[in-house]
């Protein structure tokens, strides 16, 4: 494999026309509508795989969106690499903030521009082209078995099902996965460590219609106001939350990993300018690093009831609800904090109002090893293709299925991700840097050629 870059630098055009014309589909897997488009991506992505060489590959139906897999194995004694991606996609909205299209992936000042560029549409696509790369170019180190979702972004719960329905087909040594965030092109880094994620909503009851809002307003609790003051009683002045054991189970981190995580470079003014922000918030006695992969949080990421249209409506509501996420740490239960979240909305609820408290989806924290075969290659993949030793990083987002891995395949993951926090994931404007998505199509055949190797030796 010693022609990596001779073959990416002749490939250039085609690679990027292809990863356009799957950002053009609209896989938005929130929304029924768009079962069909999501069901195009998948026989696209299948058919990628089978063009790159793939064999076995298959369109797998579940109760759900598709699952894509696809292998390829050389020999069943060399080690095997599971990669594991998304190619559905967050819904778009607000449309009117994008400056181009969220579906018609357009380039400016070298980023790709679209919904799906780096979360995980860009992401994932490397791999295909890295296989495509091994393949052409020298054959495969190791084997390699592909696992393309369309769940991530709702949960990935039929992908729970399939994977223990399907645990020998799926044995690997390893989950790569390319879903997650450097620190900058500057310096790269490997994510060690994802947050666990609880998904509640809330749902308020008041009068048993919606009232005029002088006749009846002062004698009717205001749903929207009793939503607000419980949402506002969980965090206290510390910005701690205030849900009676929601912090039982968390480990607190040692000195040294605390010291260790606050050396990785972290330029607060940047972080604010980039925001548009005065001032940072967050839990007392923690730096932004350790609030973001290491704290639990609890977010407010829809807020809503009453009226809401054009000009204004005299109106008291009958309902409110609120979609709120709660992120967890190593040792944190998605069920237990659904649990106590759900009891806390329960006793804290005025008899003026009757809530309704449902489960959306959840799943597990993970920290991944750093001492493993696996993290070494990706070490050394990311150190000869960047030119500097990448820094463990701890993620913020979340990952549901790697616990899962984890628990049911006894799998473990290394986290090689090649997006920045500032392409804009899930918000308007999306991006991916051209350069990013080359470099990590460079990286990807290393990886695999060290964790071959690393393999042999151990
Ligand atoms: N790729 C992200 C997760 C991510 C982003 C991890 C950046 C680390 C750095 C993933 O697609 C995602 O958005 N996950 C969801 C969870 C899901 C259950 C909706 C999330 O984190 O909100
Ligand atoms: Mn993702
Ligand atoms: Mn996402």
């Amino acid at each position: 494999m010693q022609n990596i870059k001779a073959y990416v630098e002749q490939n250039k055009q085609r690679f990027l026309d292809e990863l356009f014309e799957l950002l053009r589909f609209q896989s938005v897997s929130a929304d029924p509508a768009y079962k069909p488009e999501v069901l195009k991506t998948a026989a696209y992505v299948a058919q990628k795989l089978r063009d790159a060489g793939a064999d076995k590959v298959e369109v797998c139906e579940t109760a759900g969106n598709p699952i894509v897999y696809g292998e390829k194995i050389i020999d069943p004694a060399k080690p095997t690499v599971l990669v594991y991606g998304h190619y559905d996609v967050q819904p778009p909205d607000p449309l009117e903030l994008w400056k181009t299209p969220p579906f018609e992936p357009t380039i400016r000042d070298g980023k790709i521009y679209a919904r799906g560029a780096c979360d995980d549409k860009g992401q994932f696509y490397m791999h295909v082209k890295a296989f495509e790369l091994m393949m052409q170019n020298g054959g495969l180190p190791c084997n390699i078995k592909f696992m393309i979702e369309g769940e991530e972004e709702v949960g990935s719960n039929n992908l729970g099902i399939f994977v223990k329905a399907n645990k020998e087909r799926l044995k690997a040594d390893v989950v790569l996965i390319s879903d997650t965030s450097m620190l900058s092109m500057e310096n790269p880094s490997l994510e060690t460590g994802l947050r666990g994620l609880s998904y509640m909503e809330v749902e308020v009851t008041g009068p048993n219609r919606d009232l005029h809002s002088g006749v009846y307003g002062g004698a009717v609790a205001n749903p929207a106001t009793i939503l607000a003051k419980m949402i506002a009683s969980m965090h206290d002045e510390n910005n701690h939350i205030t849900i009676p054991g929601f912090y039982d189970d968390v480990i607190d981190l040692t000195d040294d990993e605390r010291k260790a995580l606050n050396s990785a470079p972290y330029n607060e003014e940047e972080y604010k300018k980039d925001l548009d922000v005065a001032e940072l918030w967050g839990e007392k006695g923690y730096s932004t690093l350790e609030r973001t992969g290491t704290r639990p949080t609890l977010e407010v990421n829809g807020i809503w009831g009453g009226y809401t249209g054009e000009g204004a409506k005299t109106v008291l509501p009958s309902k409110a609800y609120a979609k709120i996420s709660m992120r967890l740490v190593p040792n944190q239960g998605w069920v237990k904090i659904s649990e106590i979240f759900t009891k806390h909305i329960e006793k804290i609820a005025p008899a003026s109002v009757k809530v309704k408290v449902t489960t959306h989806h959840g799943g597990e924290p993970v920290v991944t090893p750093t001492d493993s075969v696996a993290y070494r290659a990706a070490q050394k993949a990311v150190a000869e293709s960047f030119g500097k030793q990448p820094i463990p990083t701890r993620g913020g987002g979340s990952i549901p299925i790697v616990a899962l891995f984890e628990a049911e395949l006894g799998i473990k993951t290394v986290l090689m991700g090649f997006g920045l926090d500032s392409d804009a994931l899930h918000s308007p404007n999306e991006k991916y840097d051209i350069y990013n998505y080359y470099k990590g199509i460079e990286t990807i055949p290393l990886f695999h050629k060290y964790f071959a190797e690393l393999s042999q030796k151990s």
